[in-house]
């Protein structure tokens, strides 16, 4: 599914000049289940955003499908990221003023899905997520585990073949960290969606499936 290749990212801030990643390579397939850990600074979120394909390497090559990303159009982009990408993000980012329901209905609307499709649609995503209870609440009337559920059933809406988690865990207590693998785990293994998590919490990477670890923009030795 993911192949990538010699992957660099360079960021210019005037003077100084910083090497992200050094010519990483990795390649995914469908259906794996694996995390990356590293040191603050090593690289993990340049790569998941390079492999969402929300950021551009500055040399390497990238094929998603054995489709050379930087060959797609704007129109494509979006549409391998709308379709076939669910993105998690530590911090959640739920709409404050919009319940639980149409949190997860947003996606569906720029789809201009209409409404009847788009509340059954979201609807099921989180009964998937156990949330089938808290449907009508705002995400300030929900725990961090209940937010970021809410934050997994959007990412679900458009029935993704990838979820992207950059720390899913970071802001959340054990139980709902727990909670929170719980959901991926299973999405993994009944739904084969490919699953790659960032996390710096060890006892998340171990229920994964394959361990891959960065430093100063570049994997080390791979582990499980
Ligand atoms: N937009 C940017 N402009 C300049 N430098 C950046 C930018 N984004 C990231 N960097 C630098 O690139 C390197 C890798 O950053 P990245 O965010 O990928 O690290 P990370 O492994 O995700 O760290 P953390 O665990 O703290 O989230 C860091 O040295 C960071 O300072
Ligand atoms: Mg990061």
């Amino acid at each position: 599914m993911i192949e990538m290749n010699n992957i660099t990212k360079v960021y210019q801030l005037g003077e100084s000049r910083v090497e992200a990643l050094k010519e990483v390579s990795i390649s995914i397939e469908q259906g794996e289940f694996i995390s990356i850990m590293g040191p603050s600074g090593s690289g993990k979120s340049t790569l998941l955003a390079i492999m969402g394909c929300l950021d551009v390497p500055a040399s390497g090559t990238y094929l998603f499908d054995k489709k050379e990303v930087s060959n797609l159009t704007d129109d494509e982009l979006s549409l391998l990221r709308n379709e076939k990408i669910g993105f998690v993000f530590q911090a959640f980012h739920l709409l404050p003023r919009f319940s639980a329901l149409e949190n997860v209905e947003i996606p569906l609307i720029y789809k201009r899905i209409p409404q009847n499709e788009r509340k059954e649609r979201a609807k099921a995503c989180l009964e998937q997520v156990g949330l089938g209870h808290r449907m009508g609440h705002a995400p300030s009337e929900l725990s961090g585990g209940e937010q970021q559920r809410v934050a997994i059933a959007r990412a679900l809406v458009n029935s993704p073949r990838l979820i992207l988690a950059d720390e899913p865990t970071g802001n959340l207590d054990s139980t709902s960290s727990q909670e929170v693998m719980d959901i991926l785990s299973l999405l993994n293994s009944e739904k084969k969606i490919t699953v790659v998590i960032i996390t710096h919490n060890t006892q998340v990477a171990e229920r994964t499936k394959k361990v891959y670890h960065l430093k100063d923009g570049q994997f080390i030795n791979e582990s499980n």
